[in-house]
């Protein structure tokens, strides 16, 4: 089942689909921003694969052809600032999907990322019929805490070395939403000052947990 890329936006924030004809704007942002990106991208745990853009974006699109991601380029006023991927989506009982983001330097801080991932998420709940959204970030990566804490995506737990990111397996705090939380709409809540607080909030024994590689047999 091919999914329906939709352009959506609010404010200076844009979210639409990822073209082939990105490949050349967005391997310069991915190359200019290799410092600042690098220690967040997922990698290849079997090698190091090759940094071929126009291929991803087939790759993405393909899968998007399938059903199982929604592949979106983020704009802020006009200009290309990062990407937002939903992926791993599934159907039936579960009704699920994970969304992933970046953007860079010259555009962090001006909420692009929450206004991007609450434009997608409503997307999800309201047109696509998904059940639950999760974001899954590195314990490390406050900037991106800080856009699940903004949207109050609800903590769940901490996964140990679960995503091969940089270069080995990371441990990742999971935060997720189910519509029943959100029936007003993600970007609505948020707009309306209304997110509970402390929802994304990690309990401690999960931070010093965190804080402490797990042991790994050789
Ligand atoms: C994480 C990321 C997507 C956040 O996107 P964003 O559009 O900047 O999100 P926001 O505008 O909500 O900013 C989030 C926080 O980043 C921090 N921040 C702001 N400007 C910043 C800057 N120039 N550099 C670093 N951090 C900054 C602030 O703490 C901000 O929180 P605040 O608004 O409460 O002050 C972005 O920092 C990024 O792309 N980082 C590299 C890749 C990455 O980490 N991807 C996510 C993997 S889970």
């Amino acid at each position: 089942m091919a999914l329906y890329l939709p352009t959506l936006s609010d404010g200076p924030v844009t979210v639409r689909p990822v073209r082939v004809r990105d490949a050349r704007a967005l391997e310069r942002e991915l190359l200019d921003n290799r410092a600042w990106l690098r220690q967040w991208e997922a990698t290849n745990p079997n090698g190091p694969s090759g940094f071929d853009t126009r291929g991803s974006i087939r790759a993405l699109l393909a899968n998007s052809r399938a059903g199982h991601g929604m592949p979106f380029i983020i704009e802020y006023e006009g200009q290309l600032a990062g990407q937002l991927n939903v992926s791993s989506i599934s159907y039936g009982s579960l009704s699920s999907a994970t969304i992933g983001y970046w953007v860079s330097e010259r555009f962090a801080g001006k909420n692009a990322t929450p206004t991007a991932v609450a434009l997608v998420t409503d997307h999800c709940f309201f047109t696509v019929g998904l059940h639950r959204m999760e974001i899954c970030i590195r314990p490390e990566n406050k900037p991106s805490l800080r856009v699940v804490e903004k949207l109050g995506f609800r903590y769940e737990g901490l996964r140990r070395r679960y995503i091969h990111i940089n270069g080995d397996w990371r441990d990742h705090f999971c935060f997720a939403l189910v519509v029943e939380e959100v029936r007003q709409g993600v970007l609505r809540r948020w707009k309306d000052g209304a997110v509970p607080a402390l929802v994304a909030q990690r309990p401690e024994v999960d931070v010093r947990a965190a804080e402490h590689p797990l042991p790994v047999i050789k």
